[in-house]
């Protein structure tokens, strides 16, 4: 099972609340996602490798830390664009690999629609970004993606996950550690998460 890490924390519950809420609006909702995204981008880092390196300070030298990988940040388009400025402010360095994808809403299968990554010199670290994980598609598919890449550390970032959409991505990729601030019990006749919070990308983008 890949492992999962939920963020439990009281500004992740305070934000958490603000971003269900069906009376937040749009701009309040982008700010909340993004002051979500900066915790979770925190936690999902927290052992990422360092370098031993020296700098002069203007008193004197001092031994110091410098991040010895290649970070590539993987936005599913367009609701996991909230998710990147966040994670562009914790590692200026990273690259940003763009995937478009949304769901067909009859079957609920992703549809791929954008898709540039390389098809060599894979990054050492992806964070994958979608606020949502619901049936746990658009992740797999992105996922996939990202191991004929050729990543060999992939790290999901969604701020509410479904459990049964959840479940499967664990169960399909044991190697991928998951990152969330709520898994929330089930989903609708719709595919939508219960309770959730809607549809996460036209709360950011205002087409609702
Ligand atoms: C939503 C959401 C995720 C996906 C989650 O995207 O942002 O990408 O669905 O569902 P899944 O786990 O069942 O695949 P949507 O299709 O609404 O596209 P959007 O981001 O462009 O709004």
């Amino acid at each position: 099972m890949g492992r999962l890490n939920q963020l439990s924390h009281p500004l992740v519950a305070h934000h958490l609340a603000t971003m269900r809420d069906e009376k937040t609006s749009p701009a309040e909702f982008r700010a909340t996602v993004s002051r979500l995204a900066m915790l979770l981008g925190v936690y999902a880092t927290e052992d990422l490798p360092t370098a031993a390196t020296t700098v002069r300070t203007p008193l004197a030298d001092c031994p110091s830390q410098t991040l010895a990988v290649r970070v590539g940040l993987v936005p599913i388009l367009r609701a996991g664009l909230g998710l990147v400025e966040p994670l562009h402010q914790l590692i200026p360095d990273a690259e940003v690999w763009h995937l478009g994808m949304y769901r067909n809403e009859e079957t609920a299968e992703p549809v791929s629609y954008y898709d540039k990554l390389p098809s060599r010199d894979a990054v050492d670290v992806a964070l994958v970004l979608d606020p949502m994980l619901a049936t746990g598609g658009s992740i797999r598919s992105a996922v996939e993606r990202l191991i004929r890449w050729g990543v060999p550390d992939i790290r999901v970032l969604s701020v509410i996950a479904a459990r049964p959409g959840l479940e499967r991505v664990q169960a399909e990729f044991p190697d991928v550690s998951i990152f969330v601030c709520a898994v929330d019990p089930s989903l609708n006749d719709q595919q939508f998460i219960v309770p959730g919070l809607g549809d996460a990308g036209d709360r950011i983008f205002n087409t609702v």
